[in-house]
């Protein structure tokens, strides 16, 4: 079933676990993540950036394929079809548009004001579709996309700021993860987190939860995080696969065969990541 992301994620927040993002890339990847799901029986998020639903085709062909395969595999589980980092109003009403259930409006890097003034158009058009929206401040370093920036710690008062101002589903304050692999430990701020936690009433999103000990993801959950991103390990684990199934395998030349290879690896990883978040 395609939904937003409103009832799983306050669920989460309530009985202290985290649903999980997992960004698709293309058709074999979304029906990995949506089988491996069902068969935990656990309600997943899929996140699209924009540089993927370019490679894809665009917002249709991906909602268009969603919504095939949750008929075709016989999907059960609430599944939640978000945008990643939607950098403008008019990329998320085009995905709003196309049949997403839930989108992030990124315009962490501008000044608080204009972001909340985007967050707060965006709100207004999404709401009206029964459609989720989370949002950003401060700002999450690291690579995604090719694109690598600089992080920047969010304040409580930032957070009460955008949240009291914009009616925003779920909040994604900067607190230390970044995308991408991290240059040694990563130094997430858990008292601030718990603090914010506390005090807003919408669950809290933690991005580029690749690389994070699990240890620091169990921490994450105590401080009351309710949906967790993960992309790179998922990659890094597909391409590992298909690298070594390619050398083990060079006459190969079927691309089912090939993409395939990936296909355990992929949904191992999914399973960790599941089992270590306590999705329910
Ligand atoms: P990683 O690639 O570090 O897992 O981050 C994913 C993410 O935060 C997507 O928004």
């Amino acid at each position: 079933m395609l939904v937003n992301f409103n009832e799983m994620l306050q669920k989460a927040k309530k009985e202290h676990y985290a649903v999980p993002h997992f960004n698709i890339n293309n058709l074999e990847w979304t029906k990995y993540i949506l089988e491996e799901c069902q068969e935990l029986n656990v309600p997943v998020i899929l996140g699209v950036s924009e540089g993927a639903a370019k490679y894809m085709g665009g917002f249709e062909t991906i909602a268009n394929m969603v919504k095939g395969l949750l008929n075709d595999l016989k999907i059960t589980i609430p599944v939640c079809l978000h945008v990643d980092h939607g950098q403008s109003f008019e990329t998320c009403k085009k995905a709003i548009d196309a049949g997403f259930t839930s989108v992030m409006i990124d315009a962490s890097k501008k000044e608080l004001d204009e972001n909340i003034r985007i967050t707060k158009e965006v709100v207004e058009y999404a709401h009206q579709k029964g459609v989720s929206v989370e949002a950003e401040v401060g700002h999450i370093g690291g690579t995604e996309d090719n694109i690598t920036s600089e992080e920047t710690n969010a304040t409580l008062d930032e957070c009460l700021a955008i949240t009291n101002n914009t009616g925003i589903d779920a909040l994604a304050p900067a607190l230390g993860s970044v995308h991408g692999f991290y240059k040694g430990e990563p130094n997430l701020d858990f008292e601030r987190m718990k603090i914010i936690n506390e005090t807003l009433s919408i669950p809290l999103v933690l991005h580029g939860g690749s690389g994070i000990p699990d240890d620091k993801i169990e921490k994450a959950i105590a401080c009351g995080t309710s949906k967790i991103n993960v992309n790179t390990e998922l990659q890094v684990a597909w391409s590992e696969a298909v690298r070594r199934f390619l050398n083990e395998n060079e006459k190969q030349y079927d691309p089912r065969k090939v993409i395939g290879s990936g296909e355990q690896a992929m949904k191992a990883k999914i399973r960790e990541k599941v089992q270590l978040f306590k999705t329910k």
